[in-house]
């Protein structure tokens, strides 16, 4: 077989796998199915999405880049504001908005494994192991937050979109809530 046959082979097995993954989470799926599902995939999360060409992240670090850039959107932000990444599985936002200089971010996901990974990265102050759905989550005050960002969490399968509201409680009025939403989300 010549490498682009390899590369191809490889190609459909690891996008098999991704699939299987993603797919195993339906709309009907509980928060423990979700919990599951990233618990056992915690070890190869960062891989498969890589190959898979996941830009989650990516988008939301643009938006939320281009928001501290316009003027009056975020008057007066400044490197020490305080960013609750919101699903922030095993901390890729963390580590991108470190490396910007950002030096106040908590973590927050379903999934103790994901967040295992994330706290060797040593980026984020505090660590929430919790759903986010409509049920308030009590380690977090209302409005303690300047910036909530949440990439590929609010999802088909996954939280629902009522956790919006409680994203919404953590920042302060008038403050920063980026969301993305992978396209495939939208179109199932
Ligand atoms: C596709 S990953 C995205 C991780 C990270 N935001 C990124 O872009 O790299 C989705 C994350 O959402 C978490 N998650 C799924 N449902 C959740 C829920 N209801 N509440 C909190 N986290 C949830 C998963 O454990 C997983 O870490």
């Amino acid at each position: 077989m010549n490498d682009s046959g390899v590369w191809q082979q490889c190609h459909l097995k690891m996008t098999s796998a991704l699939n299987k993954v993603i797919s195993e989470l339906t709309p009907s799926s509980t928060e423990n199915d979700a919990k599951e599902t990233y618990d056992a995939w915690a070890a190869t999360y960062e891989k498969d999405t890589d190959e898979h060409g996941y830009k989650g992240h990516v988008l939301c670090m643009e938006a939320f880049n281009k928001a501290m850039q316009s003027e009056g959107v975020f008057p007066g932000a400044n490197k020490n504001i305080k960013i609750l990444d919101a699903g922030a599985g095993t901390g890729i936002i963390g580590e991108m908005l470190v490396k910007q200089g950002y030096t106040n971010v908590d973590a927050l996901d379903i999934s103790q494994k994901m967040l295992d990974i994330a706290i060797k990265k040593n980026v984020y102050k505090r660590f929430i192991c919790a759903p986010l759905s409509d049920v308030r989550i009590e380690q977090i005050q209302t409005a303690e937050y300047d910036v909530t960002l949440c990439a590929g969490t609010i999802v088909y399968g996954q939280a629902k979109p009522v956790a919006l509201d409680e994203c919404i409680r953590h920042v302060r009025p008038g403050q920063y809530n980026g969301q993305v939403t992978p396209s495939h989300s939208q179109d199932r």
